[in-house]
């Protein structure tokens, strides 16, 4: 299995790794394959993302996919946000084998699930955004 010299930098460097403790949306997310945990911290400031922030126990995969969606996401909308998919952090990393695309996913889903956590604290909709599929606020 071969990582492309992105995913390897991301791995050895990721960026955003930590907690923003006044976040305005968090999302945690587990892979029921392998049991990995991801968690995404937002700050958001009149409706633009001005941090983000991750914690993972979780692979080099979903460490570097995380690394690049966090500093993808900054600065943006909370709308624009969501085109911060999973096929783009893949593609702004220059791929991954395909049996690491799953770690990937974790990303994608923890930012949604944070983004969600912010819409349902503030009473906001996000076109295109779904509940994420255990949503420990209830809502
Ligand atoms: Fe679990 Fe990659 S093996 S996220």
């Amino acid at each position: 299995m071969e990582y492309t010299e992105k995913v390897m930098e991301h791995f050895m460097n990721p960026r955003n790794v930590g907690e923003i403790e006044d976040a305005s949306g968090v999302g945690t997310v587990g892979n029921a394959s392998c049991g990995d945990i991801m968690r995404v911290f937002l700050k958001i400031e009149d409706n633009i993302i001005t941090d983000a922030k991750f914690k993972t126990f979780g692979c080099g995969a979903a460490v570097a996919t995380s690394s690049m969606a966090t500093e993808m996401v900054r600065g943006l909308t909370v709308q624009e946000a969501m085109t911060v998919t999973n096929k783009a952090v893949l593609e702004a990393l220059d791929g991954l084998p395909a049996v690491k695309t799953h770690c990937s996913v974790l990303a994608e889903e923890a930012l949604r699930a944070a983004l969600w956590d912010y819409a349902c604290k503030n009473g906001i909709t996000i076109p295109g955004l779904e509940a994420p599929k255990e949503d420990e606020h209830g809502h």
